[in-house]
């Protein structure tokens, strides 16, 4: 039998929410609400598994593009998530923090955002990360702003030290879904030694077993860093 070796962090590019309703008839929102609910059920396996960290790309800073009744309905839905889902995994003691400029999002929702980020700074258990009006770009590009204005060199660390995902590990695992096989911008400083994962299914279709299937992947896979065997 094949050792399982378990990721400390799984980074997640949530595709094909809008192709899985496509084929059932029904609008795109519909793709995107099952997604969500894929989205919890990753979750759940991944701290189940014994996963340490996970980032979702949720709403990306070139997504805005998208017709206005679309965005609508993400945004919906990121507030419903932040009030009903991300409160009771603070109190599950999940890490819930957010990469990102949150500055777009409404009000309200930027609110409900902060406080659940601020009352689950100092828990312990799993670290769930979520992108929202994210792009890595932009993040290294802020990063890099705040390391100039504080006159500090502008090395590697120290940019890493002022990314939105400061603190935590670099993904061990990006996985890209839906048969596309891009990083669209996504945590592009910190995949530089990630294992890419590129399965077909689409998001919605997410959960347990695909999560143990990528790992399984994974697991087979040689990691050498740069270095020699
Ligand atoms: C890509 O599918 C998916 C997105 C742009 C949004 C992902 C968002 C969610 C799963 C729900 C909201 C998130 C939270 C945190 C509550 P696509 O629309 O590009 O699919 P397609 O390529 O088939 O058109």
């Amino acid at each position: 039998m094949q050792e399982i070796n378990i990721p400390t962090h799984i980074a997640f590019i949530m595709d094909g929410n809008g192709r899985w309703a496509k084929r059932r008839l029904m609008p795109r929102k519909y793709g995107h609400k099952m997604g969500v609910e894929a989205l919890k059920r990753v979750i759940a396996a991944c701290d189940k598994l014994g996963v340490k960290e996970v980032s979702f790309y949720a709403l990306s800073t070139e997504n805005w593009s998208r017709p206005k009744d679309e965005i609508d309905a993400l945004l919906g839905m990121i507030k419903k998530f932040a009030d009903e889902e991300m409160k009771d995994y603070v109190d599950k003691n999940y890490r819930v923090r957010f990469m990102g400029e949150l500055h777009r999002l409404p009000e309200e929702t930027q609110k409900a955002l902060k406080s659940i980020a601020a009352a689950a700074m100092n828990n312990t258990g799993i670290v769930v990360n979520i992108g929202i009006n994210y792009g890595g770009r932009d993040e290294i590009a802020r990063a890099a702003a705040r390391v100039a204005e504080r006159n500090l060199p502008v090395t590697a660390e120290n940019i890493d030290a002022y990314l939105d995902t400061a603190g935590m590990h670099d993904p061990d695992i990006i996985v890209r879904c839906a048969g596309e096989k891009r990083l669209s911008n996504f945590m592009l400083w910190q995949s530089a030694y990630s294992e890419f994962v590129f399965v077909d299914d689409f998001w919605p279709d997410f959960g347990e077993e695909t999560v143990l299937r990528i790992i399984r992947e994974y697991s087979g896979r040689e990691r050498r860093f740069g270095g020699l065997k």
